[in-house]
């Protein structure tokens, strides 16, 4: 089984399904509003634990009731909570509208996920044991670098997804192994639009990158190499939040379990189009029998 440990945030995501996003000033009739529990920290735990990865997570949730069935969802997947603290703060919350295209609008404000700014102890050993971490960057700068830079003292495999997108420190770059920006955090990033341009920019700050290029599958670049590009299964999607976060947990797994990168690739594309064929951040995460179903076909 692959080790995993994610550094990162828990939100609740608050969502309305709408035909079509208000513009400023204007409001319009929502369809239906779910509270399903998200952030992408916590949704890459899910995404891993369900596609059979052995996974813990760092971070924060508030001590309210949000915070309670926050950790309570991570558990039911079989995430281990030890290192996932609840302080005296609001739970993370993300305002979500998503639309009939399936695309989405989000307002995330952090809360307790603001508190995990450095590693508490006993978050190294727990670090050190993992065969990679996953990081994104809905909790302070500080603490991921910190992350970062304890998994590559002890040798982990460092995965970076820089989300929501800002520029990354050196010392961040310094230890992330691979990068895994969609395409507008690559152009944020970079300032270049096509893909392939990005990949060799970002390629002189990290050793390997995998641009995810949403229906379009996803660019793989690394130092050396030739750059791959592995297509995403055709689906209909009815809510993309966290397909990223899903890719990036199942990538995870098939990396730890030693597959080629293109299966490996392939693999997590056949979870994250599993994933926005239903609604909900982590409800919508698909198990690992699922995902060989879908991987097969
Ligand atoms: O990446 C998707 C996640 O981003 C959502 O679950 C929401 O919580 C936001 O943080
Ligand atoms: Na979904």
């Amino acid at each position: 089984m692959t080790d995993i440990v994610v550094l990162g945030s828990t939100n609740m995501d608050l969502v309305a399904y709408v035909e079509k996003p208000p513009q400023r000033g204007e409001t319009v009739t929502g369809r239906e509003f779910r509270t399903v529990p998200g952030g992408k920290g916590a949704n890459q735990a899910t995404a891993a634990a369900h596609a059979g990865g052995a996974v813990s997570i760092i971070g924060a949730v508030g001590n309210d009731s949000f915070g309670a069935r926050l950790r309570s969802t991570l558990e039911h997947a079989g995430v281990n909570t030890d290192h996932l603290r609840t302080v005296e703060a609001p739970s993370g919350t993300a305002h979500i509208v998503v639309d009939d295209d399936g695309g989405n609008a989000i307002v995330v404000v952090p809360g307790a996920n603001g508190t995990v700014d450095h590693l508490a102890p006993g978050d190294e050993g727990l670090i050190a044991s993992a065969d990679a971490l996953l990081l994104q960057l809905e909790v302070p700068l500080a603490a991921v670098v910190a992350g970062a830079r304890a998994a590559r003292a002890h040798g982990v495999r460092t995965i970076l997804t820089p989300a929501p997108a800002r520029p990354l420190p050196p010392e961040l770059l310094d230890a992330t192994d691979l990068l895994v920006p969609n395409e507008h955090e690559a152009t944020a990033l970079t300032g270049r639009t096509d893909p392939h341009e990005a990949a060799a920019v970002l390629l002189d700050s990290v050793p390997a990158v995998v641009i995810t290029l949403g229906a379009a599958g996803s660019l793989y670049a690394a130092r050396g190499a030739e750059p791959l590009t592995v297509p995403a299964p055709r689906v209909t999607a009815v809510d993309s939040t966290g397909a990223g976060d899903t890719f990036v947990g199942a990538l995870a797994v098939a990396l730890g379990e030693e597959r080629p990168v293109r299966e490996a690739l392939a693999w997590a594309a056949a979870a994250a189009a599993l994933s926005v064929q239903r609604p909900g951040a982590s409800a919508s995460m698909p198990y690992r029998s699922e995902i060989e179903t879908r991987y097969a076909s």
